[in-house]
């Protein structure tokens, strides 16, 4: 008995290191069969450590998805993704994601608008285009979250 406690311990010492991650916290993406960067963009979440739960969705359902979680236009990307209570729209790199979980700030979720090359599940080659991490507040105002200069780290 006292042999299986520490074993549990153990495991969820080892899963949720020092990130901040509370086990419920699951990154569901929505996204369309067709769009490959979107699956690229996941594959780097769950290397970074995160939990990804995939929707195949159809455009339609993607963008009722997006105005359902009050996403503005201008501020979209490709996939749609849900942690806690945030939405992650776009390619939005995983220590983004991770710090908003440590701050939980009072706002909507991040966006990485468009589809920046060099970011995560946008990589091309050596081609690298700044692009800045937005949080998104209730009342629809953004503020940058982080700027990624010339390279991303995840
Ligand atoms: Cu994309
Ligand atoms: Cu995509």
């Amino acid at each position: 008995m006292i042999r299986r406690e520490f074993l549990i311990g153990t495991f969820v010492i080892s899963t949720f290191p020092s990130s901040g991650f509370s086990s419920t916290d699951i990154l569901i993406v929505n996204r369309t069969e067709s769009c490959g960067c979107c699956g690229a963009w996941v594959e780097r979440m769950t290397a970074a450590g995160f939990n990804a739960e995939v929707n195949f969705v159809s455009d339609e359902v993607l963008r009722q998805i997006k105005s359902r979680l009050t996403i503005p236009v201008d501020l979209s990307s490709c996939h749609t993704a849900t942690i806690g209570n945030y939405f992650v729209e776009g390619h939005v790199p995983a220590e983004d994601i991770r710090r908003l979980l440590i701050e939980r700030p009072k706002a909507l979720g991040l966006s990485v608008p468009g589809m920046p090359i060099g970011s995560p599940g946008m990589e091309m080659g050596d081609n690298i285009e700044p692009f800045e991490t937005l949080i998104v507040f209730e009342n629809g105002a953004t503020k940058i979250f982080n700027s990624h200069a010339a390279q991303t780290s995840v």
